[in-house]
């Protein structure tokens, strides 16, 4: 191992505050976290930092939605993507927040520093505007029927069906997602990055190897199409930090995203007193590495290098880039249950699992991952349970019950013990460069042999016999060695099995240089299990539970689209089951109040009576109902709907109608002779 501790800054990216963590992104997570405990385990400085990625369009509307504002659904995000992370043991140093102070001064800054040295230029360009919500559509809000094949319902920058790419000016029939209404194009001013300064110094930068080949391949084509001008700007309203010298003027969520690794090191810095310079300056010696997943490389190879090189900061010292999670083989899906919430995961299973397994299967490549839900439950149940765990388990009872805890004196053999310090060379160079795959098999190797040894010995036939009562303990202790030996190998991976064999072994908190240490004539505590074998059954209610986790989503994005007289939200049918059905409350339900809501052309405002009580509800039905014809009606209602809180108070619960064309809708009616509060059935 080198002398010099090395200073290094690791990241991930940031996640958007828009929306949970899935195990998807867990992938990149898992994978930053066990290369950032390796440098530390073996002796270095390193600093993982982190945050939300809480500014842009789809916050602002989701936060619309909820009837909250932006601060307080990106403060909830905070909360829930913090206590994720943590539960899944990934140990940032800091996870902050884009939306803070230090990224606003950043943001400021490096934007001053780009346009002080010619970097940037304003043009005026005609954008997809929406007249009703009146604000500017980003593509992804603009929908209607792909110009290549006629598909409709899709989305302005590319075609699902049959892969296209176009503007969203080329989609036919065009519809705004947040309002539903025609797009018009419409002429703005706006400010733009001029990369193409920085073509030659982004040559050398890919040659120089800072990126995965793949990568460089990729990017070195954009650079021979030639560099395009990046908008940086998007006009009110956005939600994130505007323009110092442009009012009604925003920085493009992407401008400030990255420069949030810069503000969550800054606020690292300050609580732990560091000094920034020393990490960010242009000559500064440290290292800076960012993991991301291949969809955001162009961000983080281009842009990103150019930005800092612009303002006088250093650049990263490599990006590195991951491929994508599939589950079953497939890209993971709502409605077959596999698209898993990082907390639906963890109300069933041992993260750990996941860790080992993720660890199992990375690369150091851009190719995708596969989690196959039975070779997951096979390759932890034989590798973490059946081989590492079981050494421990097959030795502690021996010296727990017969040699009152005690290890040997000295050991009668250190050929497993030189052995798997020989080895562990090799894969610290795993660890190093990313082949986390490699690095378990060599590590389930050295399990292999341990069991092995301990099969030949035969301790539970020695203990029989009085006079071979020492050799038990020998055999016992080099198993046990050699398991605290796989435990510091394992230890970026598997950190809470780790902490808990920790105490078994009442050795302390273990490092790499602890490999070649055995532990002679030392007490251990009693042997406790130290992860059970993953069941089949956890898998399937997770499935299930995911499922379910869809259904409240789509209760998320209808409450956006009712706030938006969105009527182009995915329509997803799936098949329920008898239990389903039952749970919903269906009351026959009296119409004894209609009222129109102000600044909403969309919903009334009911009181309907139920019997025993009465409800208050918002209807999207006033294009189609106007409210004194109404009034006295009986109609049908979803009585046990979570209450909802919209923009214009408490909805509590929802009145049916057929149709889903706002100005065609038919309220259902049950036949006279039905009274309020009749459940339905
Ligand atoms: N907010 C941006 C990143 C800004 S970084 C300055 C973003 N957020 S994200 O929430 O969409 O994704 C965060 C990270 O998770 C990205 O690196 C992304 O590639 C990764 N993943 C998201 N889904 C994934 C899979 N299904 N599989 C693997 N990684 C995935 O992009
Ligand atoms: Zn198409």
């Amino acid at each position: 191992m080198s002398s010099k501790p090395r200073q290094i800054v690791v990241t991930s990216a940031l996640p958007y505050a828009n929306g949970p963590i899935h195990i998807g992104h867990m992938l990149e997570y898992v994978q930053t976290d066990i290369w950032a405990r390796f440098q530390k385990l073996r002796g270095h400085e390193c600093v993982y930092v982190c945050a939300d990625d809480a500014h842009g369009t789809p916050i602002m509307l989701r936060a619309q939605g909820e009837g909250i504002t932006p601060e307080a659904l990106i403060e909830r995000m905070h909360k829930e993507h913090s206590k994720d992370f943590a539960d899944f043991g990934v140990a940032f140093d800091n996870y902050y927040s884009t939306h803070s102070d230090e990224n606003r001064y950043f943001s400021e800054y490096i934007y001053t520093q780009l346009r002080e040295a010619g970097h940037i230029r304003t043009r005026v360009i005609s954008q997809a505007y929406d007249p009703k919500a009146e604000m500017f559509l980003p593509d992804r809000f603009i929908k209607g029927e792909c110009p290549n094949c006629g598909t409709g319902d899709q989305y302005g920058d590319n075609c699902e069906s049959c892969g296209a790419t176009y503007a969203p000016t080329d989609l036919k029939n065009p519809i705004s997602v947040v309002s539903g209404e025609t797009p018009i194009e419409k002429d703005s001013e706006q400010y733009f990055f001029k990369l193409e300064n920085f073509e030659d110094m982004l040559k050398k930068w890919f040659a120089d190897g800072h990126v995965q080949t793949e990568i460089a391949n990729k990017m070195n084509e954009w650079l021979d199409e030639g560099l395009q001008d990046w908008d940086i700007s998007r006009n009110a309203p956005y939600w994130g930090f505007e323009i110092p010298d442009a009012p009604g003027k925003y920085f493009y969520v992407w401008l400030d995203a990255p420069i949030g690794y810069m503000a969550s090191f800054k606020n690292w810095c300050e609580s732990s007193g560091h000094d920034f310079d020393t990490y960010w300056n242009r000559d500064s010696e440290t290292e800076l590495y960012h993991f991301i997943g291949k969809d955001i490389a162009r961000f983080h190879t281009m842009f990103w290098p150019a930005m800092l090189h612009g303002s006088g900061f250093r650049k990263p010292s490599a990006v590195y880039c991951h491929g994508f999670l599939t589950v079953d083989g497939q890209k993971m899906s709502k409605s077959r249950g596999t698209f898993i919430m990082a907390r639906t995961y963890l109300d069933h299973l041992n993260p750990e699992y996941l860790r080992y397994y993720f660890a199992a299967k990375l690369g150091p490549g851009i190719d995708d991952i596969d989690l196959n839900l039975e070779d997951f439950t096979a390759r932890v149940n034989s590798d973490l349970v059946g081989k590492l765990v079981n050494i421990a388990s097959r030795c502690a009872g021996f010296i727990n019950k017969r040699f009152d805890g005690k290890l040997a004196d000295e050991l009668s053999s250190d050929d497993l013990s030189r052995h798997t310090v020989s080895a562990a060379e090799t894969i610290a160079e795993y660890y190093e460069n990313r082949e986390f795959g490699k690095a378990m098999r060599d590590i389930m190797a050295l399990a292999d042999k341990a069991n092995q040894f301990i099969d030949e010995k035969q301790p539970w036939v020695a203990i029989k016999d009085e006079n071979r009562h020492s050799e038990v303990q020998d055999t016992c202790s080099i198993g046990l060695n050699c398991f605290r030996q796989l435990v510091i190998l394992l230890k970026p991976v598997l950190p809470r099995l780790v902490a808990e064999a920790e105490k078994f072994l009442n050795a302390g908190n273990q490092s790499w240089d602890d490999l070649d240490k055995d532990l002679l004539g030392h007490s251990i505590n009693r042997f406790q299990p130290l992860m059970t074998r993953v069941e089949p059954v956890s898998i399937k209610r997770i499935i299930e539970a995911s499922k379910q986790d869809l259904v409240s989503e789509r209760k998320i994005q209808q409450a956006v689209a009712d706030q938006s007289n969105n009527s182009t939200i995915e329509e997803i049918a799936e098949e329920i089951v008898y239990d389903d059905f039952a749970k919903l409350d269906l009351r026959v339900a009296k119409i004894v109040g209609a009222k129109k809501v102000e600044k909403s052309d969309k919903l009334l405002q009911l009181t309907l009576d139920i019997g025993s009580e009465t409800r208050n509800v918002f209807a999207g039905i006033a294009a189609a109902y106007k409210p004194e014809d109404i009034e006295g009606r009986l109609t049908v209602m979803v009585a046990n709907l979570a209450p909802r809180k919209m923009r214009f108070g408490i909805s509590e619960g929802m009145v049916l109608c057929a149709g889903s064309d706002d100005n065609e809708l038919y309220l259902l009616n049950p036949e006279s002779g039905a009274e309020p509060g009749m459940r339905i059935s």
